[in-house]
This record gives structure tokens, sequence and C-alpha cells, in this order.
């Protein structure tokens, strides 16, 4: 059976954990898988968390099975932070609870390759590397189109249009709702609009995926594009995580969701259940349960409020250091969110890490959070000769 198996290459972003705690360098830097750290180099758990995890471990009355839906509640506290309070409340949205970002997108995908027709997806270039995997995998198409101009740092906004304009209604659109993974590039308010006006005139479906609200410009700003958007467009989906801004990564915690018609929405709901049974049965339930305890109690959503406000900020501020550190970088300080595509060749990526233990996905990716206040002038530095911009 395992005969006609070929090796496969090791995931290269996650495979940098490995590489950069195997370096004994003591001035090594991290930029590689996107987690956040503080200013001392570390992704604690957030207070909030903390607070709430004492509040389960010492009340929560069973750990009995919920459901292929996971934990209702705490999608429809989560809804309105993604939404605002009044499409939360739409009777054609539907939403469950998934295991992270990946997870919903994955059931996303397999709802897709459930569809009707042959349905396609097309993603920007460049994207998160794991987008076309998750799609292909559940035999759904995937057509690439243009997103980013590396020259400028910005989208490429009429080439992404034209491209986008031959898309097939029914055809699925997958975007970054904010902070784009790999770039921080983003549309502005103008090219949201003439992009949602493009999606719901050629009948496209939107998928948004939210993996970093509150990491960008702010919870209510990140999720402007996906509420307008999904104002818009009769059906859309949105993948959302917590892994980043509720700092619970390795607890996978993220949700599903879907609009569509009152006709279809009750299928669509059977189908994403259905599919969820099969895929993971039911979703861990601890990280998603902090998540619940957190947004019941007021005094632990303001604290996890203003932590993630912190963590914001300290992003934005490196951005703003790295921008003013050298004219190459000024894009820097336009875009938003955790990450930044730099003008650096492929081999320069290996040098850096060689010579400097500097760590970055090969895309020249970096995780700004990565950088803290003190190494901002060494990393510029280091990496100066090799800038092409
Ligand atoms: C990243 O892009 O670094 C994160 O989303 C982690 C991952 O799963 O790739």
């Amino acid at each position: 059976l395992f005969g006609a198996l070929e090796r496969q290459p090791a995931d290269a972003l996650l495979g940098l954990i490995g590489l950069f705690r195997q370096d004994p360098r003591a001035t090594k830097i991290d930029l590689g898988v996107g987690v956040y750290r503080d200013d001392a180099g570390e992704t604690p758990v957030m207070q909030a968390i903390k607070a709430a995890e004492h509040r389960l471990a010492e009340t929560q009355p069973t750990k009995a099975y919920l459901g292929a839906e996971g934990d209702a509640r705490f999608v429809d506290l989560l809804a309105p932070i993604v939404f605002g309070a009044a499409l939360a409340g739409d009777p054609g949205l539907t939403g469950v609870q998934t295991p992270g970002g990946t997870g919903a997108l994955r059931l996303a995908a397999e709802l897709v390759a459930r569809g009707a027709g042959d349905p396609k997806v097309w993603i920007g270039t460049p994207t998160w590397p794991n987008h076309a995997p998750i799609f292909r995998e559940a035999g759904v198409t995937v057509r690439p189109h243009p997103f980013f101009d590396a020259a400028s740092g910005t989208v490429d906004f009429a080439a992404m249009a034209s491209a986008l304009a031959e898309a097939a209604p029914g055809d699925v659109v997958l975007l970054h709702g904010c902070c784009h993974n790999p770039t921080g590039a983003e549309l502005d308010a103008a090219q949201w609009s003439a992009l949602t006006a493009l999606v719901v005139e050629r009948g496209l479906i939107p998928l948004i995926d939210l993996a970093y609200q509150g990491l960008g410009r702010g919870l209510e700003d990140d999720a402007s594009a996906t509420r307008s958007m999904l104002a818009a467009a009769p059906e859309a989906i949105v993948a959302y995580s917590c892994d980043k801004n509720f700092g619970l990564y390795r607890d996978r915690v993220g949700a599903l969701w879907v609009k569509a018609d009152g006709g279809s929405l009750a299928a669509v709901r059977d189908n994403i259940l259905v599919l969820a049974r099969s895929l993971w049965s039911m979703p861990p339930d601890h990280g998603a349960a902090t998540v619940r305890e957190i947004l019941e109690d007021a005094t632990l959503t303001s604290s996890w409020r203003r932590e993630l406000e912190e963590m914001r900020s300290r992003i934005a501020g490196l951005r703003a250091a790295l921008a003013d550190a050298d004219a190459r970088l000024a894009p820097l300080a336009h875009q938003g969110g955790m990450f930044a595509m730099l003008p650096l060749p492929r081999d320069a990526i290996f040098a850096l890490r060689a010579s400097h233990g500097i760590y970055m996905a090969e895309s020249g990716r970096i995780n700004i959070a990565g950088l803290r206040g003190e190494t901002v002038a060494s990393f510029v530095a280091a990496i100066a000769p090799y800038l092409q911009r």
C-alpha cells in the first residue's frame, strides 16, 4: 500500500522553529513563524487567558462532548467582535467553532468542493504557503492572481482586478481581511469598495481569511473590509483565527461563518456539520472555552483588548523604526500587521542565516514582532548590503 508514496519536503516555515532552536548563538534573531513576541523576545500567555484558565479549572462542570459545531456560545460571543453588532445578528449567517484558522479554511474548502459546478478558488500571489495546499487537498482548483507589487511594496490593484474580472460566477476569491500574510500590503478603502463591487457584479464568493484582527490598525479597522464585503455579497465565507489575537496558537481556536440566502442556509449548515464530523468530529474545547470566559466577562474583555492593543502598537512602532532606518524599507510604514516581505534575493536569506543567525522565511518574509527595539539597528545593518529596492 505505502510503496507508492513519495517523500515530501518538510514544511519550510515550520522547519524554522527547529533550525532557530538549534542555533547556539546568543545574538540570533527569530523572524520566522508568525508568533507575537514582546520586547524581551517572549510569547507570554495573555493575562486575560491566564485568568480565564484559572476560572475554567475551578468552575468547569464537565468535559463531556459538545458536538461537531463546538462551543456555540463562543461563536455567538465572537461574532459581534468580527462583524459588529448589527451584522452579527444577520439571520443569513451561520457559524461553527473550528480547530484554528486552518481548520476553518479546510472546512470552507471542503464545503466549496461540494458546491455546484466546478468551483475554483482565486488566490493572490504571494500568499500564506498553506493556502493553496488546503484547497488542492480538498479537490478545489486553485487559480493564482497578481497581488503584490514588490517594487513599491503595495498592492498591484489594477492587475488584481483585471485578473478577477476573468473569474466565473460562483468562483471563490480568497482575501486576507487585514494584515496580509506574507507582504503586509493592504488594499485601501477605495480599492476594497471597487473589489466589493466587482465581486458582487460578477457573482463571486468572497472567502475572507481573518487571522490577525487587532494586530494591524485595531480591532474595528481590521474588520471593516470584512464587514462591508459581507454586507454587500449575497454569499460569503469567513475563516477566523483566535490563535494570534488571543495568543492561543497551539490550542487551535478558530471559527467558520458562511453567509447564504434563506433557501440554502440550513443545507449549508447541515453540510458544514457533516464535514466537520468526518474531519475532526469535534473541535478541541479548551482554547475556545477560555475565549468564551473572557468574552463573557467585561473586566477580562477589557484586559484582553488592552493587551492586544499593546501588542499592536509595539508592532506598529517596529514598522516605523524599520522604515526610518533605511529608505528602502519606507513602504513598511504604510503596510499593516505582523509581516513584511523584504526585497532580498534568496541567497541573501541563507547568507543572513549563516553569518548573523537571522532566521526569516525563504520568501523574504519577516515576522516583525520577532525584532526588539534594541535589535532593529543591527538587523537593518545586516540586511542593508543585500536590499534590492
Ligand atoms: C505563519 O504564517 O507563520 C503562521 O500562520 C503559522 C503557520 O501556521 O504557518
